[in-house]
């Protein structure tokens, strides 16, 4: 595993009576391994399939031939939402350059660009259309249901676009991924024969990211979709492990879950001290909050819980969010996300030594005043009584990023378990999509 843990600041030693006893933690041990043990079980027994997307070598061979028959395009365009868009998003803003859409085709490596359209504001989405050409642009559209009305739109708006601009050739631009027999984007798949990738039928949307959903794109942009899934293979089996001390999803999960439950924290802010792994954030966000956000836990009783997820980045948020977590209410508790090598070094030079507030930075680097900012805050908030995690990556590359995936979806499953509900489904969000098409006068749904 290369990630690497550091829970000093979350126990009592480091941040006071805000900090979580080893008792507490010992207390929650005997259900962890429980819920492991079961999770083990329904693995073997073929259920949660999400497990054993790294292993998934037809859909790997799949993805990297579909990718292969569009070499040499210039945009990728993902059309999808939710669980069906924050993963491909997340692994193109940590893997590829900072500016990748800004660069020409060959600083792309002749990769295309990638553009995510999840959202129905005619504005944003009349500017895509606009800037991709349509004889230059393949657009995926991932949709798990098939029937999400802010994919079907913009699915309406992207096949009138093709057949009016390509004619017969439009099917040449579209590859959609989606369930393998059901819903309606797989019947008009087979109706206009469209090229599909599999979404495997038992993994939901927020647990889909290591599925075509993640691996198509991942192969368009020309990254390393095996050190991926190796990273999150890897990562599954520690966190299977019974053995508690050597398994970081379980410390995590009970950590995370006591604040919560336990310490008056219900605020849970990952703040990454890195712009590539801002979008891992956004993917957890969604991730935590839909699948731990419950009115009904699993024996029918309302009990309405779940943490609150919240994303920051370091340093830029020190001079927004800081102040209020700091002197704030005691709700939050934090996930760090912390770099140790960057892709780059970048010198600072030692000009104007004779002004104090720049002369001291000359000579050193903004890797080591990132890393101080972040000690800094780190020890300000544990001095503030404001516990909190750290995830170290060694790097930022396709094997860390396949670790974090799979440690979150795993300590995501056991949360559940600790909290007694479902993590995997969405009751709330279904609601909303029914009412979304009542209002828009689809026949079967009431106003
Ligand atoms: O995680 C989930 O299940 C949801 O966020 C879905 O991904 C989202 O609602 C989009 O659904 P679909 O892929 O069916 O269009």
């Amino acid at each position: 595993m290369s990630l690497s843990f550091n829970f000093t600041h979350a126990f009592s030693d480091k941040a006071g009576e805000h900090g979580l006893e080893p008792r507490d933690i010992a207390y929650l041990k005997p259900r962890l391994l429980d819920a492991i043990k079961q999770m083990r079980a329904q693995r073997e027994a073929g259920k949660l399939e999400f497990l054993n997307l790294p292993y998934d070598a037809g859909a790997f061979a799949t993805c990297a031939q579909a990718a292969e028959s569009f070499a040499g395009v210039e945009n990728l365009v993902i059309a999808g939402i939710g669980g069906s868009a924050l993963g491909p998003a997340a692994i193109f803003s940590a893997l590829c350059h900072p500016l990748h859409n800004l660069l020409d085709a060959d600083a792309r490596g002749g990769r295309p660009r990638l553009f995510t359209l999840d959202n129905v504001d005619p504005d944003y989405a009349s500017a895509y259309f606009e800037f991709c050409d349509p004889r230059e642009t393949v657009f995926n559209i991932i949709s798990k249901s098939g029937a999400t009305a802010e994919t079907a739109a913009a699915s309406l708006v992207i096949f009138d676009l093709l057949k009016k601009r390509l004619g017969a050739k439009w099917r040449d631009h579209v590859i959609c991924t989606t369930d393998p027999k059901s819903g309606d984007l797989r019947k008009l798949c087979e109706r206009e024969k469209l090229p599909t990738l599999d979404l495997p039928p038992a993994v939901g949307g927020r647990f889909s990211v290591l599925s075509p959903v993640g691996l198509f794109p991942a192969f368009m942009l020309g990254l390393n979709a095996e050190a991926m899934l190796f990273g999150a293979g890897e990562m599954a089996e520690f966190c299977l492990s019974v053995e508690f001390e050597r398994n970081p999803a379980a410390q995590l999960a009970a950590i995370l879950y006591l604040f919560d439950t336990s310490y008056g924290k219900p605020i849970h802010v990952m703040m990454t001290y890195a712009n590539s792994l801002y979008l891992l954030a956004d993917w957890f966000r969604q991730l935590w909050a839909e699948s731990l956000g419950k009115a009904v836990n699993l024996d029918g009783k309302t009990v309405n819980l779940g943490p609150t997820p919240v994303k920051a980045l370091g340093a830029t948020d020190q001079h927004s969010q800081v102040q209020l977590y700091i002197e704030g209410p005691f709700d939050k508790v934090f996930v760090f996300l912390e770099v140790k090598e960057f892709r780059c070094e970048l010198k600072l030079p030692a000009l104007y030594g004779d002004v104090s507030s720049l002369g001291y930075l000359g000579g050193q680097t903004m890797n080591k005043l990132l890393a101080s900012e972040f000690s800094a805050t780190r020890e300000a908030l544990a001095k503030h009584q404001r516990p909190s995690l750290t995830i170290s990556f060694p790097r930022v590359d396709a094997r860390s990023i396949g670790e974090f995936f799979m440690l979150f979806e795993i300590v995501t499953a056991l949360c559940g378990h600790l909290y007694h509900i479902n993590p995997f489904d969405q009751p709330g969000v279904e609601l909303g999509k029914r009412l979304t098409y009542g209002l828009m006068g689809r026949k079967g749904y009431a106003k």
